[in-house]
């Protein structure tokens, strides 16, 4: 038999009945996927993930099913895309700067009008870096080995070392790969696929190309392989890695409830035209303004939880958390002004987007993350945060406001206990177990290898 593997997992149904006499959302059965050991290459791919969750919920049985799902997923990112690279105003506009995505070096600098251009590291010649660069020549760059230059689309126009008597240039086969960019609000996205690239509007958020919108953004390094940033999303990590966040602090009760009572279940999800994970009410999570009307109504539940094999210890283990959420929710429905929906199109509306974007409409702004693969240990995290504002005062108060509160609080403050959790998860273990709330990542690891983007001709 062959000895290549894939990785099964599987399904194990562990039925547990609450300690509670009044049937809660916490006393359906609870799922847990196991992996346990490996299967032949070739083994056929598993049925659609969501609708066997759907089908163990009600039926409740025990039963076997194999997933091998993520070890199908590329360790340096899925190519036919494109992605947010630089600023850029981080490109000079007299010499190249260097940057690595889904694996790529690239050299970076201005085109013949200005704009940033793109092209592969590594000069065709004898592969010095051309990050090391200058642009002696308006919209070139030259290799600063011996000076091979090349223009925007990577065709070598000149040879500088060795005269303009040089044989080298203007041969297709000696010119650099270029890749295609776009710069929008101040961002360079890349496409970095193969094949010919595809509508840049399927793969940029919409708010990118909105006159109106002002988009404010800043970047992370985290020391991880992008899928495991992907998969740090709508889990039961929220409360609890984030209960000490000021985010979490300044909730008001709704808030803190939803938070910290989804339990064991996860609502069912769609795949909205084969690019973006949403769930089915794609509202579900809108208790940002407890003064909303088309609030999701939230049924008040008990704050804290006992745990009988803890001595009926409780968590949260003090009320204090709860009083601080009455005393937000009071000035958050006196001081906020009313917000409404941002974002129309479901496909863009809460969830995860292809390629690496999770999105969040806060009716007040727009959160987004973008993941950028760099290669298999490392991604660029680009957060950005969209307002509409009404006059020019506001456009520059939002500016600062992002500048000396908000990027700390939601992308240091919060995310950064997302960063230093993901950066230690030991994804390469072939082993894991999921439960019934890691649903969404799971669903997530379903879409990618369902319909990530193949190269277009
Ligand atoms: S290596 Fe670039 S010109 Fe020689
Ligand atoms: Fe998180």
């Amino acid at each position: 038999m062959a000895v290549g593997v894939l990785l099964r997992y599987d399904i194990t149904w562990i039925g547990r009945r609450s300690h509670r006499a009044t049937p809660t959302i916490r006393d359906r059965w609870e799922l847990v996927m196991a992996i346990e050991q490996e299967l032949p290459r070739g083994a056929s791919r598993p049925a659609s993930l969501a609708g066997r969750i759907t089908e163990a919920t009600s039926t409740g049985k025990t039963r076997q099913q194999g997933l091998g799902l993520r070890d199908e997923i590329p360790k340096v990112g899925l190519p036919e895309y494109w992605y947010p690279v630089i600023a850029d105003k981080d490109v000079p506009a007299k010499r190249a700067v260097r940057r690595k995505a889904l694996g790529e070096d690239i050299a970076f600098f201005r085109g013949a009008h200005g704009q940033v251009a793109a092209i592969t590291n590594w000069c065709p010649h004898r592969n010095a870096s051309m990050g090391d660069g200058k642009s002696l020549f308006p919209g070139t760059l030259s290799c600063p080995y011996h000076g091979l230059t090349f223009d925007e689309t990577g065709a070598a126009v000149a040879f500088l070392g060795e005269g303009s008597g040089s044989k080298f240039c203007n041969r297709p086969s000696n010119a650099a790969r270029s890749f295609p960019t776009r710069t929008l609000k101040g961002l360079v996205f890349v496409w970095m696929g193969a094949g010919k690239p595809a509508p840049i509007e399927e793969d940029v958020p919409p708010e990118f190309f909105d006159e109106s919108a002002q988009i404010m953004f800043s970047e992370q390094r985290w020391k991880a392989n992008w899928r495991v940033s992907l998969e740090n999303l709508q889990d039961a990590h929220v409360f609890f890695v984030h209960r000490t966040s000021l985010e979490v602090l300044m909730q008001d009760t709704n808030g803190l409830n939803l938070l910290l009572h989804m339990g064991p279940d996860r609502p069912p999800t769609r795949v909205v035209n084969g690019r973006a994970l949403v769930f089915e009410n794609p509202r579900f999570f809108d208790f940002v303004d407890s003064n909303q009307e088309r609030k999701t109504h939230i049924e008040p539940v008990e704050f804290q939880d006992t745990y009988p094999q803890l001595g009926n210890a409780k968590f949260p283990r003090t009320r204090t958390r709860l009083y601080l959420a009455r005393a937000f929710g009071f000035l958050r429905r006196h001081l906020r002004p009313k917000a409404d929906w941002l974002v129309d199109e479901i496909e863009w509306a809460q969830g995860v987007h292809m390629p690496t974007m999770y999105r969040l409409d806060y009716q007040t702004h727009i959160y987004t993350r973008a993941v950028t693969p760099i290669d298999e240990e490392n991604c660029a995290v680009f957060y950005y945060k969209t307002m509409y504002p009404r006059s020019k005062g506001r456009r520059i108060w939002n500016r600062i406001n992002y500048r000396i509160y908000y990027d700390w609080k939601q992308h240091r403050n919060f995310s950064g206990q997302d960063k230093r959790i993901v950066e230690e998860v030991n994804y390469e273990n072939p082993k894991e177990r999921f439960s019934s709330s890691d649903a969404f990542p799971l669903a997530w690891r379903r879409m990618v290898i369902d319909y990530a983007r193949e190269p277009q001709k």
